[in-house]
Order: structure tokens, then C-alpha cells, then sequence
């Protein structure tokens, strides 16, 4: 069944945020504006995202005009808004007149007024003030035409602890653990004094693992409670029109799992590093990761890319513009991964402030003939062709578990080393790599997600266990499917508490037939590698291993590989246990690229064979298909610098995009083709 992202819509949208409010005294720029608009194929803007003080510029006086006249010509033009809610910039005025509305840093400090998303998440003015602001915009756009979607704020995040919030917080636990008594079990507060008798006792600190998780969560569902205290108005006055909020891909403090339950469709903001080399395609997967998550978190349903950048980022190391085709490969990939439209920040530079050297659809030259103009206006004449793959959702063999509550419980923990040490995000996307590179459809899942959909399920680093993910994986393996996992897993409960069975604790180490002792983080001046006891696949001679080698007791599990040196030389390093009708493999150390590629190689022919060779392209590739069955689009991207030669599979009768359909086929540095049924 078809799900577009917009009622009435069918197509990929394509525009940006449109920030008119800052040339309101250029009235012959706004008229370039929509003339551009048609030139460079855009049908889809993100509108009124920081206007809060142009809509209300003293307390009380409101002034909506300039709006109703951007929604008019919207409407005119036939685009699509997606009207923001304008409370990640609040006016200077409310900043001087309500103190309390600003945040409050650990030390005490409350902020200055200046920059933005820097509100406090409790505060009842702010609330009344935001709830104002959205009821009159609600009333005022519900039934106009050119309103498609509400952009609730922008990139939610940070954090506060000021007076309200930390009474917020004591509210919070209390609901969470009922008695004082369970908290402080949670928490193992006998450990330096931290025993606590009463709620208004718990001052926020870094020195309670259990404390420091919860108060991630905590700060994580003050953002949720936020965004639905502000969707209120909007849901209520304007029922059918969808909400959504631009996510931040990997962002560490933001549990967008929990985000996305909010969103009647999800949108992301994606700023790419296309360094060229090695460095592009580790790039490419990362990205394609984060997709895929965007796309699981609605069950295989087109998600938005809501800000990117036809140019370059001025935010980044390397102010590096994008080589010919990259910018069309960056959307295409979006879009073969799920996206229904790709957007960009923003539409046009602005001459000052603290963005005007950021990549824009139009620069400060107001001409249509500059690189970054011709790049949108070239995408916008290609996507019309791939229409009719729009609304349409996937299923995937494969998963793998990201899990941000996961990561902070990792990175919440003194140890096991320093925290550059840690890199489970990076982890994760070393193993999701393999399902990128064989172009295996792949969701990106939560722990909690359901996992019997799937065939195989990669979790590496698996540190803490929530609730029943245990036993869900048990049944997983015993009904068949393959697991991947690494070191560190099932180590912590979901309080951050250690399980005291042996790791990985709660009866996966019966599914792995191995116990882990301890983890081993080398230092400067240890070597360590692991070695396969026969040839497995490809894979023979020594990988080595870095930062994390876990010292592995057998239980029943075949080892199939084993370390080479120091005290722990000939112990298990790498091992399969047959359980139920699965198998579960556990690689007990921190290995290179080249040991995944050749370990996930292995296990998918082994258990899968063809059924799992999807595509055989060379590296630096990657396809997805996408659109009805029947009429099914296979994207195949290449992310090189140089040309490849591919083997189009069989089935596929004509090239729609990139260059005409042969056996072998061209694809250029950087291309992408499009072939259909
Ligand atoms: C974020 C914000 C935008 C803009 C861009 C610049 O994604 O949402 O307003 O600041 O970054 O990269
Ligand atoms: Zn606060």
C-alpha cells in the first residue's frame, strides 16, 4: 500500500527551508524567489522555523502578514509548506522580560539570551507563550492550501538545570521507581555515600552510572513531553495535518526511537563529509545506516530529508564543495534508501548573521547559473522520472540493533576505558557496513524493536540488556535466525547495574556457548591478533585487533578463531554456537574492516548462499531497490572517485537515469543509474 509523506502529493519533494522574513525589505527578492522556485524544480519549503520575533515583535503584538503573503504565493506556485513552530528562537524581549526561560548550565549559570534551542524545558512562561504562538498560527494556516506538514521547532536538543527542570527531574524518578528504596537499589548508592532518603536530595552528578543514565533519559523525555505539549494545539486545530521534526542522524543526546512515536513521519538533517577515498565510502555506509534507521522507525515508510546542503557546510573542518555528480548521488541515495523528498538549508544564503558562507540553493549573487544552483536544478529536472517509486515501503532480511539507550549506558559508565575508547556508534556502523557493501537490505532497529521479521540480526556491543531483549533473542536463534555480537555485550541491566552471572548475562551466554571473563584494552605498546584455526570463506592468516580484546572462556561454542599473543595467546577470540535451529557468532575482539567483510561473507553463504546475493558489485558500490512490485527501481550508487564497471543484474529492461543499459555497464565517479522492469 502507497504512503505518501503529504496528502494530495504523489512525487519526491524537493526545496528547503525559506526563511523570506529575513528580505522582507527586498521585496524584488522575494519575486526572484519564486521565479527560481520553478527553475530549479522545487516544489517543497520549510517555512517560518526561527520567525518567532518577526511574528511577535513586542509582547502581545502580533503581526502575521508577511506570512499570509508567503502562504498565498505558495499556494499559487502549487508547493507545499511544512509551517514550522517557532520556538527554537525566542525574541530578545521575552529573554529580558522572563529570566527563567533561559537555561541553566551545570555550574549554575544561567545562559545569556543569545544563539537558539536554548530554552528551558520546564518553564510554565515559555510553555504559555509557545502554546500562544502555535494555537494563533494553527487558526490562522489550518485550512489553508499551501499547508502540508508542521515542522515542530528545530533539532531539538541540550539540556537544563535550572530550579524547574530539576524539580522536574525529582518528579520524574519518583513516578519512575515509586519508592526511594528501589532507587537507591538501582543506583547501588551504598558506593561513596550516595544513599539518599528524599527525592529533593537527588542533585544531578556524574558520579552514579545508574544516575548518570537516568538523567539522560530524563533530559531525553523532557524533548518528547516538549514536543507533545507543542503539538497540542496543532493536532487539535488542525487534525489532519501530519507533524514531523527534523531528527540529527546519530545525535548522542536525543533517543529519537522514542522521538519518532511522535512523528506522523520522520525527517532528518544530514551534512555529509564527502572527503573523497577510503574516508567516502566509510561515509556512504554511515549514511546509509542512518537512513535505513529513518526509514525502520516507521516500519519501511518514506521518510523526509529535511535539511542537506548543495554546497558546502560552513560548520565542518574542511569547507570542501561537492565534486561533479555528488550531489545528485547524496539525494539519489536518500531516496533509495526511503526517502519521499530530499530539502536543503536553505534556500538562500543570507548576507550576515552566523550561516552566510552555508551552502544555499541561491547565493549571494542571486544568479541561476552558480555550481550549487546548477546541482538543484539538475535533480529537480531528474526527480519527476522517478515519481512512481514514491509512497511505496520495503521489508528487509537483515537488522541491526542501534540503541541509543545502549549507548549511554556504554558511554555513562566509568570504563571499561577512556571514552574515545568506547565508539559503539562506529561499531555499529563497521557491521552494518557489510549488509551496505552486498547491497543486503538492512533496517536499523532498537533493542526493543521485534526481531522475528528477520533472518539474521548483527547487535554488536550489546552492553546493556533491557528488559525480555534477552529471551527474544534466545527465540530469535531457536527459530532459525543468525546473530552477530561482539565484546561487551549483555554486561549491564537497564538500570547500568552489572549482572552478576557471568557475561553476556540473562541467558546469552548459553546462546553463544561462551562466558567473557573480562575485556583486555590493549595499550600503546601491545599486539594482539586473532587467527582462524582453518581457513573460513576467505578469511585465513592473522586480523589484528585493537582497543577491546575480550578474554573468552568456551561453553559449548565452536571457536573458529583463536588470539596470538600475550598471557591469553590460543584462547578463543572467535566463535559460532549451534542453538535451537540458528547460530549465534560472538567475535570477542575489536577487528579491521577487512575481518568483517570476510566474517559477514562467510556466515551469509553458509546459512543464505544465493538467496542473500542479492547483487555482486564492485566495492565502493551499493543498490537498493525500491517502488511497487512489478515496477521495482534498483538504484545502483557509485561512490568512488573513479568509474566502475557493474554487471547489471538480469530482469531489469531499461536504464531510467545514468548511462544506457549494457552488460557490463559504465557507471561514473560518482554516478548513479536507475534501471527498472
Ligand atoms: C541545522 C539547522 C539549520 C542550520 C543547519 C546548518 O541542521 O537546523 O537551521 O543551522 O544546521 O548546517
Ligand atoms: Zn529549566
Amino acid at each position: 500500500m502507497k504512503k505518501n509523506l503529504i496528502r494530495g502529493f504523489e512525487g519526491i519533494l524537493h526545496g528547503g527551508d525559506y526563511n523570506p522574513d529575513q528580505w522582507l525589505s527586498r521585496p524584488q527578492i522575494l519575486d526572484d524567489d519564486f521565479k527560481f522556485m520553478k527553475i530549479a524544480g522545487c516544489n517543497a519549503f520549510s517555512v517560518g522555523i526561527f520567525s518567532w520575533a518577526n511574528y511577535e515583535p513586542r509582547e502581545g503584538v502580533f503581526d502575521f502578514s508577511w506570512l499570509d503573503s508567503i502562504m498565498d504565493r505558495m499556494a499559487e506556485a502549487g508547493n507545499n509548506v511544512m509551517l514550522a513552530t517557532p520556538s527554537a528562537a525566542k525574541p530578545a524581549w521575552m529573554s529580558k522580560k522572563y529570566p527563567e526561560i533561559r537555561r541553566v548550565n551545570r555550574q549554575g549559570i544561567r545562559d545569556f539570551h543569545h544563539t537558539r534551542m536554548n530554552h528551558c524545558w520546564t518553564s510554565p512562561i515559555y510553555r504559555e507563550k509557545v502554546g500562544q504562538i502555535n494555537t494563533m498560527l494553527a487558526q490562522r494556516y489550518a485550512g489553508h492550501p499551501a499547508l502540508k506538514a508542521w515542522h515542530v521547532s528545530n533539532e531539538y536538543h541540550g539540556e537544563c538545570y535550572c530550579e524547574l527542570c530539576v524539580k522536574s527531574w525529582w518528579k520524574w524518578l519518583e513516578e519512575k521507581y515509586g519508592t526511594i528504596e528501589r532507587l537507591n537499589d538501582a543506583w547501588w548508592t551504598g558506593f561513596w555515600s550516595h544513599r539518599y532518603d528524599s527525592w529533593d536530595e537527588i542533585e544531578p552528578g556524574d558520579w552514579v552510572d545508574g544516575m548518570r543514565l537516568d538523567w539522560r533519559r530524563f533530559n531525553s523525555w523532557q524533548m518528547r513531553e516538549f514536543m507533545l505539549f507543542e503539538s497540542l494545539p496543532l493536532k487539535e486545530i488542525a487534525p489532519d495535518i501530519p507533524i514531523t521534526t527534523n531528527m540529527m542522524g546519530f545525535y548522542e543526546t536525543v533517543d529519537y526511537w522514542r522521538i519518532a512515536e511522535i512523528c506522523d513521519f520522520i525527517s532528518d538533517d544530514s551534512y555529509p563529509d564527502w572527503l573523497g577515498g577510503e574516508d567516502q565510502i566509510i561515509q556512504a555506509a554511515r549514511i546509509g545506516m542512518i537512513h535505513d534507521m529513518h526509514r525502520s522507525m516507521k516500519k519501511g515508510s518514506p521518510f523526509l530529508l529535511m535539511e542537506s546542503t548543495p554546497g558546502s557546510t560552513n560548520w565542518k573542518k574542511y569547507f570542501r564543495q561537492k565534486r561533479p555528480g555528488v550531489h545528485n548521488l547524496e539525494m539519489m541515495q536518500a531516496i533509495a534508501h526511503g526517502a519521499d523528498g530530499v530539502c536543503y538549508f536553505q534556500w538562500r544564503k543570507g548576507l550576515g548573521g552566523g550561516e552566510k558562507f552555508h551552502g544555499a540553493v541561491v547565493d549571494h549573487s542571486n544568479r541561476t547559473d552558480t555550481l550549487e544552483f546548477t546541482a538543484v536544478k539538475e535533480l529537480g529536472e531528474t526527480l519527476p522520472k522517478i515519481a512512481g517509486i514514491s509512497g511505496s515501503s520495503s521489508s528487509s532480511p537483515a537488522a541491526l540493533i542501534y540503541d541509543w539507550e545502549i549507548r549511554w549506558a556504554i558511554d555513562c559508565s566509568h570504563g571499561p576505558g577512556s571514552a574515545d575508547f568506547k565508539k559503539y556508534v562506529d561499531t555499529c556502523v563497521s557491521h552494518y557496513r557489510q549488509f551496505w557493501r552486498n547491497s543486503i537490505p538492512c533496517d536499523v532497529i532498537e533493542s526493543l524493536s521485534p526481531f522475528d521479521s528477520y533472518r539474521i540480526i548483527s547487535a554488536p556491543m550489546l552492553f546493556m540488556l533491557k528488559p525480555a531483549v534477552a529471551e527474544r533473542l534466545v527465540e530469535f536463534v531457536r527459530n532459525g535466525g543468525i546473530l552477530v555480537s561482539s565484546y561487551l555485550s549483555g554486561i549491564v541491566d537497564e538500570f547500568n547495574r552489572c549482572i552478576p552471572d557471568g557475561w553476556p548475562g540473562m541467558g546469552l551466554r548459553q546462546l553463544f556457548g561462551v562466558r567473557e571473563e573480562t575485556v583486555d584494552g590493549l595499550g600503546p605498546n601491545d599486539k594482539q591478533s586473532v587467527r582462524f584455526s582453518s581457513p573460513i570463506g576467505e578469511m585465513k592468516g592473522d586480523y589484528p585487533a585493537s582497543e577491546y580484546c575480550a578474554i573468552v572462556h568456551p561453553e559449548g561454542a565452536e571457536i573458529l578463531a583463536k588470539y596470538t599473543d600475550d598471557f591469553y595467546a590460543g584462547s578463543p577470540a572467535v566463535t559460532v554456537n549451534r542453538f535451537g535451529k540458528g547460530y549465534a557468532y560472538y567475535i570477542g575482539a575489536r577487528l579491521s574492516d577487512e575481518f568483517h567483510k570476510g566474517l559477514y561473507s562467510h556466515i551469509l553463504s553458509r546459512h543464505f548462499g544465493p538467496e542473500m546475493k542479492f547483487f555482486d558489485f564492485p566495492e565502493g558500490v551499493s543498490a537498493r531497490v525500491r517502488g511497487e512490485a512489478g515496477r521495482e527501481h534498483l538504484f545502483i550508487m557509485n561512490f568512488n572517485d573513479r568509474e566502475v564497471s557493474v554487471n547489471p543484474p538480469a530482469g531489469f529492461a531499461e536504464a531510467l537515469l545514468g548511462p544506457p543499459l549494457s552488460n557490463p555497464m559504465k557507471i561514473p565517479a560518482h554516478g548513479v543509474s536507475v534501471l527498472i522492469k
